[in-house]
């Protein structure tokens, strides 16, 4: 039988929401996750240091007895956003990172940055004391076609951002692009990307061909089948510029399986497992350790886990739920698609 061990690993990119829902999916990231990088795009938005710290103590309040978990507290940053608090923040040791969203980029995004300048005095300020900025990599000008959204935004965002402060830090979240991928390898030290469980598995085929699957449609929407590909390449080709962030997304079934549903593909259940079975796919199994495990803490200064986790590869396929219950409604499990072998066995 086959076996693979790595250290516990970390989700660099996830989202928990609050209330009901935090509690129905917490458990589903803290099984096989040490620690997470959580967004900020709560209704309000977590933006200063005190919301962050409560946002905080509600996630640890739903965590169940005898799990462990640590979350990396993240700001949302707006065009009012205190430079004097992010720094307040980051010194508080429970803020890893600022968010960037593009003003209605995507879901609760509203309060985003529609003109950089605005908040360049933050840039500044975390350029210096060397706190992360992690982007969502898309334009939202409505003349710009949406699989272009985030090769545009690289060309005319954030090159010319780095070019302006090039001692800034930055994770470019969920890259779904060649683009995305080429610009990251060659970024230097101060830049990385987080890759999706989901983008290494689907493409916009998935989506789209023989009838829409609204389970498939998140943001960045994945692109077509070159990218999926190049994503796959830079996710195992050992780059430390390159580690797990699943944009585990949830969102009850209602607003899904909707007119108008809602982006995002939950993936938090079977995360690992698809991300074995991708790995060894590409024959790169010795590779997962570093992006699961490795290469988010060397970005991000902070050590790897103590733990470990252990997969199997067993002749009966994973069973997973299709659902899981939350007292919001239910939230359907990412389907790959095919019989997955990795069972998380500890
Ligand atoms: O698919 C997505 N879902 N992309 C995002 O950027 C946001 C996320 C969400 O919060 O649902
Ligand atoms: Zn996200």
């Amino acid at each position: 039988m086959q076996t693979l061990t790595l250290p516990r690993p970390d989700d660099w990119h996830l989202h928990l929401r609050d209330g009901a829902m935090l509690k129905a999916v917490l458990p589903e990231t803290a099984r096989h996750f040490a620690r997470a990088i959580i967004m900020p795009n709560l209704v309000p938005p977590v933006v200063t240091l005190d919301d962050a710290v409560a946002y905080r103590d509600r996630i640890m309040s739903a965590l169940p007895d005898g799990m462990g978990f640590e979350p990396l507290m993240t700001l949302y940053l707006t065009e009012g956003t205190d430079p004097g608090d992010v720094e307040r923040a980051a010194a508080s040791g429970l803020v890893k990172a600022v968010k960037l969203y593009p003003a209605g980029a995507t879901t609760n995004s509203h309060s985003g940055v529609r003109d950089l300048d605005k908040v360049m005095p933050v840039l500044e300020v975390m350029a210096r004391i060397g706190l992360p900025l992690c982007t969502h990599g898309e334009v939202t000008t409505p003349e710009v076609d949406i699989f272009d959204r985030e090769a545009v935004f690289i060309d005319t965002v954030l090159d010319p951002l780095r070019r302006r402060l090039p001692e800034l830090r930055v994770v470019m979240e969920h890259i779904t692009t060649e683009e995305g991928a080429a610009y990251a390898a060659e970024g230097g030290d101060s830049l990385a990307a987080t890759i999706t469980t989901h983008h290494l598995i689907i493409n916009r085929n998935h989506i789209l061909a023989g009838g829409i699957r609204p389970h498939y449609y998140c943001l960045p929407v994945a692109k077509r089948e070159k990218h999926r590909l190049a994503l796959r390449k830079a996710a195992t080709s050992g780059s430390p510029r390159f580690f797990l962030g699943t944009d585990s997304a949830p969102h009850i079934d209602a607003l899904k399986e909707h007119a108008c549903g809602c982006a995002g593909c939950f993936t938090a259940t079977n995360t690992l497992s698809l991300l074995a079975h991708v790995f060894e796919e590409e024959g790169a199994l010795d590779r997962l350790e570093g992006f699961a495990s490795r290469h988010g803490p060397a970005f991000y200064g902070l050590p790897v886990n103590a733990g470990s986790v252990t997969l199997e590869k067993r002749a009966e396929p994973c069973v997973w739920p299709v659902k899981i219950q939350s007292e919001a409604g239910p939230v359907t499990v990412f389907n790959p698609g095919f019989p997955v072998h990795w069972h998380v066995v500890t």
